[in-house]
């Protein structure tokens, strides 16, 4: 039987990409043509310019990811794309390249939530993973712990109060100078440097256990590095040091959270999802800890990770499959929250 294809678009950010993936679960393209070069000199996404290169290349990606499947435009059976959250005219240019081909190809569209596609990765990562299990999903916008009840079922049951887990890294990172984006940099430096050099804060709310905050570690890092920069010291002597407490920092609290969060809900599974998950550290400890806990551990490649189409597509296949389709009269929602359908 022929399978099921769908052309998955993401937008949502800085990355334009597309993906062709069978049935759901088997990529046949995952085509990713990333913006870092041009928002690396300003230290962070510049919206206006994200949009605009989006635009020149969302066709050229699609045109791409059919080649690369070896398919063509007309054996698409649906398109999906993520439409929030993300910046506004970044996730227009997904959600109105999707609206022209559902249109002109006749098949059906399908919105999806950009988290929510996050967590699908694993599917396409595992491909015997059924709902219920808990999903920690750490990115540059987003830091939640999710009871994924079923494909298209998700309940936030912690949350960050301030900023995500990705953002504290870049904004660590950018007061080091270390560049945009500042994860994977800070994950290189920590490796030489001592966690217990500094003892950065973690912080608990004894009425919500399962919700994070990462500000004031990010404010107690950056004060420091201001003192070192008042008395002149040479940062790249410290910056190591700095870099692995603050690195051990998050992810002691991710981890211990997320463990702790599908111990107390007796679920037997737990996923990991999102950019942040491409740390070294995070990978090894979450494993470490959950498997201890008696939990299967769940840790997708870096490269279905970080934003990628794949994982669209995968998310708007459960959500054809569950009903969902969308008309053409679809936006784009920028603060769309999990567990919500606009
Ligand atoms: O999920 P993602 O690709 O985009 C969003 O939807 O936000 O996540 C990007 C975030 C950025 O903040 C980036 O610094 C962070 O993920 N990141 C990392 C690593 N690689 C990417 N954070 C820590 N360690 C890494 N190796
Ligand atoms: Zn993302």
């Amino acid at each position: 039987m022929k399978p099921y294809l769908v052309l998955g678009l993401e937008t949502s950010c800085d990355e334009t990409a597309a993906s062709v993936v069978a049935n759901g679960r088997q990529v046949l393209s995952d085509v990713i043509a990333s913006q870092f070069d041009l928002h690396g000199i300003y230290g962070g996404v510049v919206p206006e310019l994200a949009s605009r290169r989006h635009v020149e290349c969302v066709l050229p990606v699609i045109d791409q990811a059919l080649r690369e499947a070896g398919v063509k435009l007309s054996d698409i059976d649906a398109v999906a794309v993520s439409y929030g959250p993300g910046l506004a005219g970044a996730l227009l240019v997904g959600v109105s390249a999707a609206k022209a081909l559902a249109f002109s190809l006749n098949k059906p569209l399908v919105s999806v939530h950009h988290i929510e596609a996050h967590i699908a990765a694993n599917y396409i990562a595992y491909p015997d993973l059924k709902p219920p299990f808990i999903a920690l999903v750490a990115s540059g916008g987003h830091s939640h712990i999710i009871a994924v009840e079923s494909a298209t079922l998700h309940r936030v049951i912690g949350r960050t109060r301030d900023d995500a887990a990705g953002e504290a890294f870049d904004k660590v990172a950018r007061v080091l100078g270390l560049g945009y984006p500042g994860g994977p940099a800070i994950d290189k430096l920590a490796s030489t440097g001592n966690p217990e050099a500094f003892r950065f804060p973690r912080v608990n709310f004894s009425e919500a256990p399962y919700d994070f905050s990462f500000s004031g570690l990010k404010t107690a890092v950056i004060s420091q590095v201001n003192q070192y920069k008042q008395k002149n010291v040479d940062l790249d002597s410290v910056a190591a040091d700095i870099c692995a407490s603050f690195q051990r920092a998050v992810i002691d609290v991710l981890v211990s959270k997320s463990v702790k969060a599908a111990i107390d809900g007796s679920y037997a599974t737990l996923c990991l999802a999102g950019g942040v998950a491409a740390n070294a550290l995070l990978r090894s400890e979450l494993e470490k800890y959950g498997s201890e806990a008696g939990l299967r551990v769940l840790i997708p490649s870096v490269l279905l990770c970080t934003d990628n189409a794949a994982m669209v597509a995968c998310m708007g296949y459960e959500m054809i499959k569950a009903g969902f389709v969308d008309g053409l009269d679809l936006n784009a929602y920028p603060g769309l929250v999990v567990g919500m359908r606009t």
